[in-house]
């Protein structure tokens, strides 16, 4: 089946055209428009901003996809959007240019949720031709040759979510944990913020931290002691915060390289330990990683390292499916749409949380 996905529930707007089987997706293109830059002045994104930049890129993102892909929209079966969570401005430009699509072209298609597409990241086997912005920058070491097998544990850190779940099937599962304040990319983002490194700062952090010492300076490891799978990030950027208000003399480069080190290793600590804390739980062998933070070099090795340890099977998509992109929409769709799902002109944007 090949399906046109589409992403715009944030800040990126993104589509994909991708082949899809039982078997696992291989993505024939994945054009993603970052806005990095028109919100990097405001240190966070600007809804208004942002949908606005959508409607001025969706066309011409669909079209380097579909080129990019070699395909016409005749030739495409169906299609998949975000529908949730997000900003309702910038789900609405997706969702109303998909029905458009419908209307002019008789396409069916489904809506999807956005958390649970990132963990069908690991469902993208490895493709050619793609163009993203993440595309060569970063290593690509991940297995893209087999998909894993169901139940699984999920962990998708983003600018948005942190949550633990357990995946007994294609959108069938029960939420295990999740931040009780801050995202994980959040805590990145703002804790670049403070140390003045711009927007968004996760890349930067861990950029700057593969230079510095990670046991320089203990910042807290918030909920580590208790058996709760929940998380907890505000705390590690106040604690940031005071640390560099106690530096009288202001921060030189090494100093900066460790603060960055120090606070990634604090976030990975808990993201990895709670994880496997939540394979124990559920009796999993499966671990899937997935979300913009799970582009984090730091977590991509410390989790690689124990899960080789307690004989885990780990998937962590390559960066350019960690982040956000339509491919992942469209591996989801595939299988609401194989069940018979098919989404109405009523469709409409649930931008709440739910149960994530
Ligand atoms: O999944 P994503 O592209 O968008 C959301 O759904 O939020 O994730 C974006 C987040 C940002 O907070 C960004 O700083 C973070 O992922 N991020 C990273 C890295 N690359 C992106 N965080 C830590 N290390 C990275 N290498
Ligand atoms: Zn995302």
């Amino acid at each position: 089946m090949l399906i046109l996905g589409i992403e715009s529930s944030c800040d990126d707007t993104a589509a994909a055209v991708v082949d899809c089987s039982d078997k696992g997706a291989v993505a024939l293109s994945s054009i993603v428009s970052s806005q990095d830059a028109l919100h990097a002045r405001y240190g966070g994104v600007v809804p208004e901003l942002a949908s606005r930049a959508h409607i001025e890129t969706i066309i011409p993102v669909v079209e380097s996809a579909l080129e990019a892909a070699g395909v016409a929209i005749d030739d495409l079966d169906a299609m998949a959007v975000t529908e949730a969570p997000g900003l309702v401005g910038s789900l609405l430009v997706g969702m109303s240019f998909i029905k458009g699509i419908s209307l002019v072209n008789s396409l069916p298609f489904v809506g999807v949720n956005h958390i649970l597409a990132h963990a069908h990241a690991a469902f993208l086997l490895d493709s050619n031709g793609d163009d993203d912005k993440n595309g060569g920058s970063q290593e690509e070491d991940s297995n893209t040759t087999e998909v894993p097998d169901f139940p699984f544990v999920a962990l998708v850190v983003s600018g948005g979510h942190t949550t633990l779940m357990h995946m007994t099937d294609h959108g069938e599962y029960t939420v295990l944990g999740r931040t009780l304040d801050d995202a994980a990319g959040e805590a990145f983002d703002k804790t670049a913020k403070l140390l003045g490194l711009g927007y968004p700062g996760g890349r930067v952090i861990d950029s700057l931290a593969t230079e510095g010492n990670r046991e320089a300076i203990r910042f807290p490891r918030a909920l580590l002691s208790k058996e709760s799978l929940d998380f907890s990030f505000s705390g590690v950027k106040t604690s940031v915060l005071t640390h560099i208000q106690k530096l009288k003399g202001g921060i030189d480069d090494a100093t900066l390289r460790d603060i960055a080190a120090s606070f990634q290793e604090a976030v990975v600590e808990c993201l990895v330990t709670k994880a496997l804390r939540a394979m124990e739980s559920v009796n999993a062998a499966t671990l899937v990683i997935a979300g913009g933070v799970a582009c984090n070099s730091r977590l991509r090795e410390k989790a690689a390292k124990e899960c080789e340890r307690h004989s885990y099977d780990l998937y962590i998509p390559p960066p350019k499916y960690c982040s956000d992109n339509g491919a992942m929409i469209a591996a989801l769709g595939y299988h609401k749409l194989k069940k018979g799902e098919r989404a109405g002109f009523g469709l409409n944007a649930k931008p709440g949380l739910k149960d994530f």
